[in-house]
């Protein structure tokens, strides 16, 4: 069986592999410092061992009751914001077919997202949406007590309720918070819903392999089980033990370290030629965004989607400031087989593909891609995933989470708080009147 594998040869005109090599000991350092959980932020540390230590009870346990959901929805809404909606989002949005909404027959409940917004449209079209629908829905946050989410399960649960009854809506919504304490944790219990417990030290962002991201991806109708084992897989093959050049995760940190601190590259862009991997970059943004981007220091994370974006980032990746380098997620094996027509008439002139696979050309954009950005002066690594399964999707997950903790710490900072995001939340609650929040009212109208 194949892993996915890091490949840096076309970083070596911006930073030599001595260079990298000169990482060791500090790389060293960060893992050590991971594993004893000496280092700040040492409370969330629960992600490092996590797809080892998943029991099959556990798995078990989720499989069923995603079962449940399966057996008594036609949709599924997916409530949650930020580490409690990316990860399930990402991983079922890449296994899925790019069509499936418009499908007459679907294997399984529609998955849709909500809580990770306020727009009042979104919510209203949402439960217009629902309102022939047999839906279920899964409630996730740690805190229990986010406003988006809370708001738009508040909608959610009055509706379900009205809809099915309250002992069908008793049986299709699932909770998924803290083990005790939060308003989520509070309305479940009273209700009855089944949940299932945020472990304290696993922070949303590193969540998705608990049952944050496993209940949505097996409602979904994947395999959490070669989730897990991949991620298992990578935890293995990124662990002190492993030589430094050939740990994925070590030479991953190292590079963008070395790049950032070396070379100036202020940003990275993770890179897709698939649509479908949209949301792994959108969950990666905020892996590392949340946390590096701290103490004023940090790589901004951004994503294109190739070739789409091409025709309109194209340019500035290609001249624009040189602040950049990219990081492919690069897929070796479609799971689909489609080749380019030959015309008789030809006048699209693209006959000198006729008999190629689809693949061919996207391959050939990603390596001319790969080349001219290098010649334009940026860095360029691939991530080389086999194919686009449960397996190497769990192998990618864990491969990230591990060179995030190694790369906060390399960085020196805390990779495991987001005192930031709370900047927002005093504001708004400040601005909405929140009882407890009078001070800060007063203080925020006097700014307007
Ligand atoms: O990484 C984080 O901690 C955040 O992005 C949270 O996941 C997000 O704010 C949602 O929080 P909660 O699960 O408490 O509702």
């Amino acid at each position: 069986m194949k892993n996915i594998s890091l490949n840096i040869d076309k970083v070596a005109k911006f930073v030599s592999k001595e260079g990298i090599a000169a990482y060791e000991p500090q790389v060293k350092a960060a893992m050590e410092t991971l594993e004893k959980g000496t280092g700040l932020g040492n409370d969330f540390l629960g992600w490092l061992h996590l797809p080892s230590s998943i029991s099959k009870e556990h798995l078990a346990e989720l499989k069923a009751t995603a079962q449940v959901l399966r057996e008594n929805c036609d949709v599924v809404i997916v409530a949650g914001i930020g580490g409690s909606y990316l990860g399930a989002r990402a991983v079922n949005e890449a296994l899925s077919n790019s069509f499936e909404w418009l499908q007459a027959k679907h294997n399984g409940p529609v998955m849709i997202h909500a809580g990770h917004n306020i727009s009042e449209d979104y919510l209203y079209e949402l439960t217009e949406y629902l309102k022939d629908k047999k839906f279920g829905v899964i409630n996730i946050s740690k805190s229990g007590t986010t406003t988006e989410t809370a708001l738009a399960f508040r909608l959610l649960k009055e509706q379900c309720e009205r809809q099915r009854g309250k002992e069908m809506a008793r049986k299709v919504i699932v909770a998924i918070t803290d083990a005790k304490k939060g308003a989520a944790r509070v309305t479940a219990d009273k209700e009855g819903y089944k949940s299932f417990i945020i472990p304290d030290n696993v922070g949303g962002r590193f969540s998705v392999l608990t049952p944050v991201g496993l209940l949505p991806i097996a409602t979904a109708g994947y395999d959490i089980e070669k989730l897990v084992e991949g991620a298992a897989d990578m935890e293995k093959l990124t662990s002190s033990e492993v030589p430094f050049m050939e740990n994925p995760s070590a030479v991953y940190a190292a590079v963008r370290n070395a790049l950032y601190a070396q070379n100036g590259k202020k940003i990275e862009i993770l890179v897709n030629y698939h649509p479908k991997l949209h949301y792994v970059s959108e969950w990666w943004k905020q892996l590392y965004g949340e946390s590096e981007g701290k103490d004023h220091k940090g790589i901004f994370p951004a994503a294109v989607d190739f070739s789409t974006d091409l025709h309109s980032m194209g340019q500035w990746i290609q001249e624009g400031e040189r602040l950049i380098y990219e990081t492919v997620l690069s897929i070796e094996q479609p799971k689909c087989h489609l080749e380019i027509p030959s015309d008789a008439e030809n006048l699209d002139g693209l006959n000198f593909l006729a008999g190629k696979r689809v693949d061919e050309v996207n391959k050939m954009a990603e390596l001319g891609t790969q080349l001219a950005h290098v010649d334009g002066g940026v860095p360029n690594m691939r991530v080389i995933i086999p194919e686009l399964n449960e397996y190497y999707l769990g192998q990618v997950i864990y491969f990230f989470e591990k060179a995030c903790g190694i790369s906060g710490y390399l960085l020196g900072v805390n990779p495991f708080n987001q005192p930031g995001v709370e900047a927002y939340k005093k504001n708004m609650f400040a601005l909405l009147n929140k009882p407890g929040y009078e001070e800060e009212s007063k203080a925020i109208r006097a700014k307007l």
